[in-house]
Formats: structure tokens, sequence, C-alpha cells
């Protein structure tokens, strides 16, 4: 049995799928694009039957990273959904096929209301009609850590016969505990005929705080791949977090004598990446990618960190890429320091990127003094973010105070059209902003959250906002970073209208 774990990423399609974390193409390719240079070895990449928009992004990720990495599409155990996902796959020189149909007594009953027989016949012909379209085939008996493990091993045994290379084994409800479900998977391996001829694959749900224990469990009884996301995102409580997964095997590969593919050193980055665009913001104290995650404040662990750092430090921060408050730049600094300081965080841009980012940089240093590695790391999600914009801020002024209404005056372009001007008035200045965005686009959303937080320390900061707005019942979400935060204000909340537009412009206004 090999010691290379397959990392799974299904940020995009089960991550995707949880409440107001919905992407659209370009924020699926940019994050896709994250995920290669993140070293995954396959990427789910939507459920192409779903949705056109889910089709399209299927398609095109597949057609940017399928020579890359191994691009997966989920289907149902139906043959429509087996062909969509084959038609979006098809230009991908790596492609994986997942269907999926539920295996445990309370699904059989309630919601499929089909017998065992019918089950096993179902997954049977699924697994051939996708295996016909596409060599590298997973099933998923879905809730089967509560499926009777004898029909399990049935579902299973049957399921590789038909083609299926990779059998995920879904937590679906976030049920097990770490000793069943490395029973569970125990059993398949001895009781499976046919089992030397597939992957055994966790996909674990986090409802009881269990999934990345239940994950890692699984790859001790013998899985070799993992299903997980960044940030844990995902249904409910969430997916097993990939950068923890990760970060416990690395560690420990004392216990565990695992590897994976993962660049480590841009966990955080991918981390920043996904948290800006779903606007779920992750937990301060989260393990690996939280701020507090490497921050040693009680006293006697200072004075231990001052003497050897692995008095208290299990792992390096700059191995996941963390962007602390290192004090690392200014206005002097030069094109060398600065490109030694991408490389560091983990980024590697070509030329151009690179004269743009540095022009950004010195933008910056000449409005706050000290660069932290977290002020850059926003310098280039914002350059990464650009393109799929159609309203630009040109200008803006505000004016507030006690004893006058606060007022605000925008100008804004969209691609080649004259600039469009206009004002308004609002409880505040960034009230005002807001409704000054709204008359010059024409787009009428409800903010439902508005957030600000310091990037680093001192006055001279920057500030990042983030909004999440609501539109035809659709959440959006958009982040803004300056050093002036009503400023911040604005580009996050465009950013939301941008993606408004965007989402009008696909799949019109009342989709
Ligand atoms: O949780 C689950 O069961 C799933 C399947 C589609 C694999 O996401
Ligand atoms: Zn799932």
């Amino acid at each position: 049995m090999t010691d290379r774990v397959i990392i799974f990423d299904t940020t995009l399609r089960d991550g995707e799928q949880s409440p107001g974390c919905s992407m659209n193409t370009p924020e699926k390719l940019e994050v896709a694009g994250a995920l290669v240079e993140l070293g995954v070895d396959v990427i789910e990449a939507g459920f192409p039957i779903a949705s056109p928009g889910d089709f399209e992004a299927v398609q095109a990720i597949a057609r940017k990273f399928g020579d890359r990495t191994t691009i997966c599409g989920l289907a149902r155990c139906r043959d429509e959904d087996i062909d969509r996902a084959a038609a979006a796959l098809h230009d991908a020189p790596r492609r994986r096929i997942h269907v999926f149909l539920a295996t445990s007594s309370i699904h059989r009953q309630y919601k499929l209301k089909m017998d065992k027989a019918e089950i096993v016949q179902r997954a049977v012909e699924s697994v051939e009609r996708a295996k016909a379209l596409c060599d590298d085939i997973e099933f998923s008996p879905e809730d089967a850590a509560r499926t009777e493990l004898d029909f399990l091993v049935e579902v299973v045994e049957k399921a590789i016969a038909a083609g299926a290379t990779t059998v995920n084994i879904p937590d679906t409800v976030g049920y097990a505990t770490p000793a069943q479900y490395f029973n569970v998977i125990s059993h398949l391996k001895k009781n499976v005929a046919n089992i030397s001829q597939a992957v055994i694959s966790s996909h674990c749900h986090d409802d009881l705080g269990l999934a990345v224990a239940n994950s890692l469990a699984a790859l001790e009884a013998g899985a070799r791949q993992v299903e997980c996301t960044i940030n844990g995102l995902g249904e409910r409580a969430g997916n097993a977090a990939l950068e923890e997964i990760v970060m416990a095997l690395r560690t420990r590969g004392d216990y565990y004598g695992l590897t994976t593919g993962i660049n480590t050193k841009r966990l955080c980055a991918v981390s920043r990446l996904v948290s800006g665009i779903t606007g779920m913001q992750v937990q301060r104290n989260k393990a690996i990618v939280g701020r507090n995650a490497f921050a040693h404040e009680a006293g006697i662990h200072q004075h231990g960190m001052l003497q050897e750092r692995t008095t208290y430090e299990i792992m390096r921060p700059e191995d996941v890429g963390f962007t602390g408050t290192n004090l690392v730049l200014g206005k002097h600094s030069g094109r060398h320091a600065f490109r030694d300081r991408l490389a560091h965080l983990g980024f590697t841009v070509d030329d151009d990127k690179f004269d743009q980012l540095f022009d950004d940089f010195i933008a910056l240093a000449d409005k706050k003094k000290d660069v932290y590695d977290s002020d850059i790391a926003a310098l280039i999600e914002n350059r990464t973010a650009e393109p799929a914009d159609r309203w630009k801020l040109v200008s803006l002024h505000t004016s507030a105070g006690t004893g006058s209404v606060p007022t605000a005056t925008l100008e804004l372009k969209k691609g080649d059209e004259p600039v469009c001007c206009d004002a308004a008035i609002g409880d505040g200045p960034v009230d005002a902003v807001f409704h000054a965005l709204g008359r010059i686009t024409g787009i009428a959303v409800r903010l439902l959250n508005y957030q600000v937080r310091s990037l680093s320390v001192g006055k001279e900061a920057q500030g990042e906002v983030l909004v999440e707005v609501l539109y035809n019942n659709r959440t959006f979400h958009g982040k803004g970073v300056s050093t002036d935060i009503i400023l911040a204000s604005a580009l996050a909340y465009l950013k939301a209208l941008n993606k408004v537009e965007a989402h009008v412009a696909a799949d019109g206004p009342h989709a």
C-alpha cells in the first residue's frame, strides 16, 4: 500500500453548497487556480446537472486546469446527471466522474423508497454508464457511515466490479466517531474481495466537530484519499478542513508515515482567498490558518519560545505561509526585497504582475510607513480579483461630522462608457457612499452584514471591510482594503454590486 495520500478538494462543490457561499464562474476559476498551485490531486469542481452556471464553471475549470490536476464532476445515479458531468469534463485530459447513491436504511426508506436490490442495481448501472464515458470513476454510497456493514460491503464490491476506481465512504451527516469510522474502513478492507482494485476515500462532515479526527482515522485504517475543503467550508458545520489534515499528516509524520503533494506554504493564502470570496470568515483561533494560530500571549510561553521555539511551537508559521504582523518592508525597500518577500509568502508571479504589484506596494508605502506581510497578501488579492469587475471606482469624496448631513459624491466607470457621477446623503459617510453606489449602478440590494477589521497593527494600518448583500434571495459578498476605511467600504460594496451585475448578466434578473 502506498504512503502517498490523494488530496481531493471539494471546496467548489460541497463547500460551495453551503448557504451564502455560492461563487460565480470567475471566482471558481480563481479558487481552482489557487488549488492547482497548492498541489491538490483532485478538484471536485461542481455538480454539472445542478444549473447552467454549475455546468459552465465545471467546463471552464476542466478546460483551464484539466491538464494539471484531475477535475471531477458530481452526478447522482441518473443517466442525465452522468451524461451532463461527462460533457462538462470532456475537454480535461485528467477527469473523473463521481457518482453517488444513498445506501443507509433511513435514506432507502424515506428518501429513495428503494430496496437494497434496487440500490445495488442502480449503482452498478450508473457506474457502468459513467465508465463508458470516463476511465476514472468514483462511487460514493451516501450516508455510508450509517449503512449496515454487510450491505456496504456488497454495494462497494459491486461498484468496483462495475468499474469504480475510487470508493468514497461518506459520513454524510457527521455522525461517525473516530474508532467507529476506523472500523468501517477496516471492515471494507477485510471483506470486500476486490478492494485492492480501488482507492478507499474518506469524506467527513463536522456536525460533531470530528471531521478531521475521523478522516485521520480512515487514513490509519487504510484509506488513501481524503476529501476535504479549504477552511472546512461545507454543508451545515462543514467538511473536514484540508489545512488541518495536511498539517496533521506533516507534523505527525513520525506517527502516520504518510505524505501529500501539498505545498503547505500556500495554505494561508488559499484560506484567505476562499474566505474573501465566500465572505465566510475564519475564526481567530482556527487551527493552522486562524489569526491567533501562532500567537503566544502567556509570559511563560513567550519565555520558552525565546529560549527555543520548539518548546511551544509544533509547526513553523512560515511552513503554512502565515502572514502575521512581521515588519518587513518600507518605502525604500527595493524590487529585490519585494520579490523576496513575495517568494517567502509562497507567491510566484510573472513579470507584468510583479510590476503592477510593485507599483501598488510603492503607493501603499507612501501612505503608511511600515508594510507588513498581511498588507502584501491584500495587495496580491486585490490584483487577482480585479478583472471580473465591470464597474470601477474613479473618485470618491465624502463629508461628514456633527451638525452636518453626511454626503458622498462618487464617480464610477463601466467599461468604455463615460464616467458617471452622482451624490447621496446617508446616516453616516459609509451609508451615504452605499446610497450613491446604488444610484449610479442602478442595482438595489439589501445590506445584510458589514464588518471592518484592521489588517495589521498601528493607527495607520489598512482596514479590511467585508460586506454581504441580498439580491433576489441570493447573497453576494465583497471585500475592500485601504488605509481609508470609507474607501475600503466603497470598494467592498462595489465588489458585491459587480457580482450581482455579473450574476444578472449570466442568469437573468430573476435567477
Ligand atoms: O456528504 C456526502 O455524502 C456527499 C456525497 C455527495 C459524497 O457530499
Ligand atoms: Zn458531503
